[in-house]
């Protein structure tokens, strides 16, 4: 029993780690806890999976806890937590916490026992087992409690480790936040072709496979991006003048000073 794993919080990334953990023939192994009690019974219902009472319960029933609830959420969570460990004196648990700049120290602090702790940045994409999650070790936490983390999350898609916490809001800035940098390009590529003319349909369609089909030429080819843009960009022509405009606008630094800000402020939001 004590081998389940189990997820507090079931919204956008918890209900990700469950639809692709049952994907890969998973889903008996979890057990979840959502505040929101419509919600979970929708996920019980969808995933065909146990929803515990309470924390006691589920840290009862697992071995293994995913914290998934939003950065403000958390000090209720590891309150529980807390006082669950000191009253059962069941210390044998590990936490794998989801959340945006909550350091690993400060869930140990808070539990205030060597809890076995793993933090781990996953991004959207996790919602269809495309996503990139990095994960990282607490002073407690052992090589095989990474291993089981990177268990869990592969179904999500692929899993990098980071050997330093401290680049972990590197991780955030980058592919934490990046598909929404990604989205904002084809919005606003969108945009641009409708203003030119071409239906909304038609639109989502070029935009479509130009992305995917550019990421995919990306990925089989031995070139790196700048090598390809030269592939399609060629003297006095269409692309060029693009790419011209971008240059002299800078786009390039506002790219690079944008994912500074996002890094700044994940630093901010970092608790110590
Ligand atoms: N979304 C992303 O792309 C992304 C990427 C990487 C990391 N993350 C991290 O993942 C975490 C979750 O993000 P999300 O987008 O999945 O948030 P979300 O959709 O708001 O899901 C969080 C869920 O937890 C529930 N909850 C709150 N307090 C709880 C408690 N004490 N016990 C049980 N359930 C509780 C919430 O219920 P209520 O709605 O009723 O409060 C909500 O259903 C965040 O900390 C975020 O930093 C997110």
């Amino acid at each position: 029993m004590a081998r389940k794993i189990g997820i507090i919080g079931c919204g956008n990334m918890g209900e990700a780690i469950l639809a692709q953990s049952v994907k890969a023939g998973k889903a008996r192994n979890f057990i979840i806890f959502e505040k929101d009690k419509l919600k979970e019974a929708f996920v019980c219902r969808i995933y065909k999976v146990k929803s515990a009472i309470d924390i006691t319960d589920l840290l009862y029933k697992c071995a293994v806890i995913v914290i998934a609830v939003k950065p403000q959420d958390i000090d209720t969570v590891l309150e529980q937590i807390k006082k669950r460990v000191e009253v059962f004196k069941k210390r044998d648990i590990l936490i794998i916490s989801i959340i945006a700049g909550i350091k690993t120290e400060y869930i140990e602090r808070r539990v205030s026992v060597k809890i076995r702790v793993i933090r781990a940045m996953p991004n959207l994409p996790a919602k269809i087992g495309e996503g990139i999650t990095a994960l990282t070790k607490g002073a407690y936490a052992t090589d095989r409690d990474l291993r089981v983390a990177k268990k869990i999350f592969d179904s999500l898609g692929v899993t990098i480790e980071i050997p330093k916490e401290r680049l972990i809001e590197v991780v955030t800035a980058l592919s934490g936040s990046g598909p929404a940098y990604i989205f904002f390009i084809i919005n606003a590529m969108l945009t641009a072709a409708k203003a030119l003319g071409l239906d909304n349909k038609s639109a989502n369609q070029l935009i479509y496979h130009t992305v995917v089909g550019a990421m995919d030429l990306h990925k089989a080819s031995k070139f790196d991006a700048e090598k390809l843009i030269s592939q399609v960009a060629s003297k006095g022509g269409t692309t060029e003048a693009a790419l011209k405009f971008f240059k002299d606008n800078k786009l390039n630094e506002i790219i690079y000073d944008g994912m500074f800000a996002a890094f700044k402020r994940a630093k901010e939001l970092s608790r110590k």
